[in-house]
C-alpha cells in the first residue's frame, strides 16, 4: 500500500493564502467609484468566481451597464490594485499548516498540483515561496471553462498523470467543491460545513486535518 499514488489539488485563494481580503478592497473601490455599495457579504459570493464574472455580478447588484470598452479597462484598474497588495506578500500569510500538509505529503512522494481560477495565481506563489512545491500548476491562463466547470481539476489531474477518480481536491468555494464532484474527485472543504456541506469532507482549516486523515486519503 505504501507506493500508492493519489493526485492531491489544491485551490489557491482561499485555501493557501487568504487573498479574498486583498481582493475585497479592490473590487470594493472599483464598486464605489461607480456608486455602487460592496459589502463583505457580496465579496463571499464573488469566492472561486472569475474576474470577468466577478464584475458581471457587481454591475447587477448595481443596476450598472457598462460599454465594453469600460468594462475592460475597470478590470484592468481592478487588477492592477490587486497586485499592489499581492506585492506586499511574503510566506507569512500562507495560511496555518498549508507547508505542514504539503511537506507530509511530498515525503510520501505524493503528485501536488494547484488547480486555481486565478491568472495571478503564479506570481502569488512565488511571493509566498511555494512555487516550487508543485509539480503541476493549473491556474486561469489554462482554462476556458471556470468552476463549477471542473476543466481546471481535469487539466490538472492529466498533467500529474493520474486519473481523475484518484485525485483529492482542497476548495474553500461552493462552486469548486462542485467542480471537484462532478470530476468524480475526492472534495474536501476547507471552511465552514454550512456553506461546504456538498464536500465529502470538511475542515475549518488545515489545522484540522491529521496525517492520519491524509493516510487514509493516499491509501484508500
Ligand atoms: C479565485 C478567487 O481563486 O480567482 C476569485 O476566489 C477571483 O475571487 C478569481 O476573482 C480570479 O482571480 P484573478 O486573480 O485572476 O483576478
Ligand atoms: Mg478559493
Amino acid at each position: 500500500m505504501n507506493n500508492m499514488k493519489k493526485g492531491f489539488i489544491f485551490d489557491l485563494d482561499g485555501v493557501i493564502v487568504d487573498t479574498a481580503k486583498y481582493h475585497f478592497l479592490a473590487w470594493k473601490k472599483l464598486a464605489n467609484s461607480l456608486g455602487i455599495d460592496f459589502t463583505k457579504e457580496e465579496n463571499e459570493q464573488l469566492k472561486g468566481v472569475s474576474r470577468v464574472r466577478s464584475l458581471q455580478k457587481i454591475l447587477t447588484w448595481g443596476n450598472k451597464s457598462l460599454s465594453s470598452e469600460e468594462f475592460t479597462d475597470l478590470m484592468a484598474k481592478k487588477n492592477d490594485d490587486y497586485l499592489g497588495y499581492i506585492d506586499k506578500m511574503d510566506a507569512s500569510e500562507v495560511l496555518p499548516d498549508v507547508h505542514r500538509v504539503l511537506n507530509y505529503l511530498k515525503q510520501k512522494h505524493q503528485p501536488i498540483a494547484l488547480g486555481s481560477a486565478s491568472k495571478n495565481a503564479k506570481p502569488i506563489l512565488q511571493k509566498v515561496n511555494l512555487l516550487s512545491d508543485f509539480d503541476a500548476i493549473v491556474d486561469g491562463n489554462d482554462v476556458s471553462r471556470a468552476k463549477p466547470d471542473p476543466e481546471v481539476f481535469v487539466t490538472a489531474a492529466n498533467l500529474l498523470k493520474i486519473e481523475p477518480k484518484e485525485c483529492i481536491v482542497f476548495e474553500d468555494s461552493v462552486a469548486g467543491v462542485e467542480a471537484a464532484n462532478v470530476a468524480g474527485m475526492v472534495s474536501i472543504g476547507i471552511g465552514s460545513e454550512t456553506v461546504l456541506g456538498h464536500a465529502d469532507h470538511v475542515f475549518q482549516d488545515f489545522t484540522q486535518i491529521s496525517e492520519e486523515f491524509l493516510n487514509q486519503l493516499i491509501n484508500n
